[in-house]
Formats: structure tokens, sequence, C-alpha cells
């Protein structure tokens, strides 16, 4: 895959598609030593719309191969996002146990928007042909807003699990299926208190806290857009248990993902090697998608990220860092180490027009922040993004993935990140501590 914002041959080349609109990540699933990653995508023109499931697959998680459109829409009806899991045990039928189909499960969006209901297609020659189920929808509320089916199976109930929302309601409902067709509501998950905006892109799943295989905790994502933490699209994450019926937060406290303003709609991998967990999302954001200067494509995907959990001073905490596959590869990759001192420091990225990122810790707000303003030109965003951060260490790292066309910080071990879009000047950076 070529083309990229603004950057051909950056090293960004191949998270994105060779031309034309892509949105939400969607069916992301590890399958015979492939990552396939489908997304929203519209293989008609550089703006949203025709929403159809194209598809990419890689065995690096770092160079993709681009592949014909999955899923198409047709005359009355979008494929909205949504996910894919591997049928091993037949459940479908839509396979043998000898070579298990594809299924995905989506969101059957009416071109009318007068419905959004849940179907299947599936595929038994690894996610490149699809045929639609017959019997589709498999789940319809007869409502308007019920979308971003995330199937998986699920160890405690032995059963698919479903995670959808009703956006406007800031719902997340779970279903249970034992053959992904007839669908039985486990419970509702909701946050009175919470964000303002839509809810989209739930996903839940287990990861054991400090690798200890006794202590699992249960993680819930929901995107929103508006509300996002530095205004727009944004993802906000739960903490919590699964007891097989329903998932109990432990505290109702507003998490966010990421802290800058492109990385929205993350969901994970199904079925990744080693019980890796790896997640990645759409590194933009509603409030300009449209508007972000790119040809012939117009999307892409953040670097993929692996998660785990860990128990910081008493708490546990979400880390992500970027996918171990990254060592070696052409992408820019560098670690700072930040010694706070009274005053703000950091790295300053520029080129002979002047600074154009600056990333660093304020000791007095006791934040880390990205500010593209010199980066940043036409768009009306905000442009400097800030993550709270109490370190308590004498210093901590900060590590930074740039591109010509975005930019996307770890600090801390992974426990805070930044990743924003750069619309640039020039490629070259020249890198000087302040
Ligand atoms: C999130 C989203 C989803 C929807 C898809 C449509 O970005 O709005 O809720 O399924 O995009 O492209």
């Amino acid at each position: 895959m070529g083309g990229d914002c603004k950057s051909p041959g950056s090293a960004f080349e191949g998270s994105n598609p060779s031309r034309n609109w892509m949105n939400d990540p969607n069916g992301l699933v590890f399958y015979k030593n492939k990552y396939h990653l489908f997304f929203q995508y519209n293989p008609l023109g550089d703006q949203w719309g025709n929403m159809s499931w194209g598809h990419a697959t890689s065995s690096d998680l770092i160079n993709w191969q681009e592949l014909p459109v999955a899923i198409s829409y047709t005359q009355t009806h979008g494929i909205f996002s949504g996910s894919a899991v591997v049928d091993y045990f037949n459940t479908t039928g839509f396979g043998t146990l000898e070579n298990p189909a594809m299924v995905a499960i989506f969101t059957d969006h009416q071109h009318d928007g007068q419905n959004q209901s849940q179907s299947l297609a599936y595929s038994t020659d690894e996610g490149i042909t699809w045929q639609i189920y017959q019997g589709n929808p498999v789940l319809d509320l007869g409502m308007t807003d019920f979308r971003d089916p995330k199937v998986v199976w699920n160890t405690v109930n032995e059963a698919w699990v479903m995670s959808v929302v009703k956006p406007h309601e800031h719902k997340v409902c779970f279903y249970q299926s034992r053959d992904l067709k007839q669908w039985q509501l486990l419970s509702e998950f909701s946050n009175k208190n919470g964000t303002d905006g839509v809810w989209e892109c739930p996903d839940l799943f287990p990861l054991a806290v400090d690798g200890d295989q006794r202590k699992i905790k249960w993680v819930l994502f929901v995107s929103v857009n508006p509300g996002g933490v530095t205004g727009g699209s944004g993802t906000h994450f739960f903490i919590g248990d699964w007891n097989g019926n329903e998932f109990i937060a432990d505290d109702l406290t507003t998490r966010w993902l990421d802290y800058g303003r492109d990385n929205y709609a993350g969901v994970t991998f199904a079925d990744a090697p080693d019980n890796r967990k790896i997640y990645l999302g759409w590194m933009n954001n509603w409030d300009y998608a449209k508007d972000i200067p790119a040809n012939p494509a117009r999307g892409a995907m953040t670097i993929p990220r692996e998660l785990s959990l860990s128990m910081i001073d008493g708490k546990v905490t979400l880390l992500q860092n970027p996918v171990k596959e990254i060592l070696g590869s052409a992408i820019g990759d560098e670690t700072f180490t930040i010694t706070p001192k009274d005053a703000k420091s950091g790295i300053r990225y520029s080129n002979a027009n002047g600074h154009l990122v600056e990333i660093g810790f304020d000791p007095k707000t006791k934040e880390i922040y990205l500010d593209r303003s010199g980066a940043w030109y036409e768009i009306d965003s905000t442009s400097i993004h800030r993550a709270p951060f109490d370190p308590h260490e004498k210093s901590f790292e900060i590590r930074v993935i740039s591109d010509t066309g975005s930019i996307e910080l770890f600090a801390a071990g992974g426990q805070v990140a930044i990743t924003d879009l750069l619309i640039p000047s020039t490629a070259a950076y020249r890198v000087t501590p302040f």
C-alpha cells in the first residue's frame, strides 16, 4: 500500500489504504499467521460515504498488504463498524472444523437512516471473498442507532459475547450467543454522570494484572464523539470485573486512553498469539477528518499498541506501548529521558523554518504536553494537548513515534499516550532538548 497523508514513502506507508477514505478499524483478527485489518472504507471517494469494509493483512503489524474490498455497501445499506472472529468450533456451520469460517459481525446501516441492526457475513478463504448470511439481520431492535458489535469468544461464558452500543443512551449492551445467529441480552452498562456525545465502538476484554493469571481484570473501551478529552472524538475506558452476565466497574472515573486529538474507535485483535492484547485506532478526529489535506488517500491508523495492566501506586493502571515489531523497522522511534526541573523541559522537533512540535513536562501543572502549533495549519483545532501526570521518580521516559503526518507519544512506560496528526511544512526534523 502506498500513499500517505502528504508523505509518500514515509514510515507510515502501509497503515492507510492507497486511495480513498478510511475511518474505524474493523474486524481485527489474527488467523494463519496473519493479522487482518478491515476498516471503514469508501471505495468510491475520499470523503465518508458508501461505507464498506476495506481489507489489509500483515504478518508483523508494521508492513501491510492492501487487499480488495471485503464487504461492500449495497443499494440499501452501508456496512458500518464491527468485528470478526474465526469460528474454530464451527458453531455457525458456515465452515468446517478443518477449514473454519472467518465471520464478520457488522452493523447494517440503512441509507435512509431509519434502522441499524447487526448482521453476519462469512469467508472460507481467509477473508478474501465473503458471503452475506441469508438470515440477516441477527439482532434488530428496530432502532435508528444501535451499532458497532464487538464479538469475542468469552472464556467465562464459554460462549460468544457481543458488546454493542445504544449511542445516544450512553449504553453498552452485552449479548450472548452459541452460534452467532441467536442472541440473548445479558445486561447493559451505562454511566449516568459520564461524557456528552454518543457512545461508539465498545470493546470488552480481560487482562492479567502484572501478568499474574490469578489477577484478571476486565477493561471496557468506549469511544465518545463529541466529548473527547481534547474535544471531538476520544476513547475512554473502565476497569472492572466480568461475572458472565454483567460488567461491574471498579469505579466510574473517566479514564482516557489517549490525550491527543487523533486516536478514535480503537479496538483489539481477536486471537493474537501469546495472549497478546494489541489494539490500534483510527488516527483522526470527526471534528476535522473531512478537511485533512491528503491525496489520494485520506485516513490512517495509529501504530499498533500492546496493552497491559500494572499495579502502580496501588491502582490498576492500563499501559499501552508500540508493539515490539516496530524495533528495527524504518519508523521514526526515539526515547528521551525527562528529569523534571523547576521550569518546563522536554524536546523540540524543528526544521529550518522553526519549531514544529514541542513535547515536554510542566512541573507547575504536572502535565505532559504535546504542542503541535508549529505543524498545524488551515484547520481550526486546538494544538496543545495535555495529559495529567505526577512523576514519583526522579526521571521518566518519553518515547516518540514520529512521521511527517503524525506524532505518537508514550510516557512513563505507557501510562500516558498522546496522538496527534500534523500538517507539516516540510518533513525534515531536528531534535533539540530544552
Ligand atoms: C465511529 C463510527 C461508528 C460507525 C462508523 C461509520 O467512528 O461513527 O459508530 O459504525 O463510524 O463509518
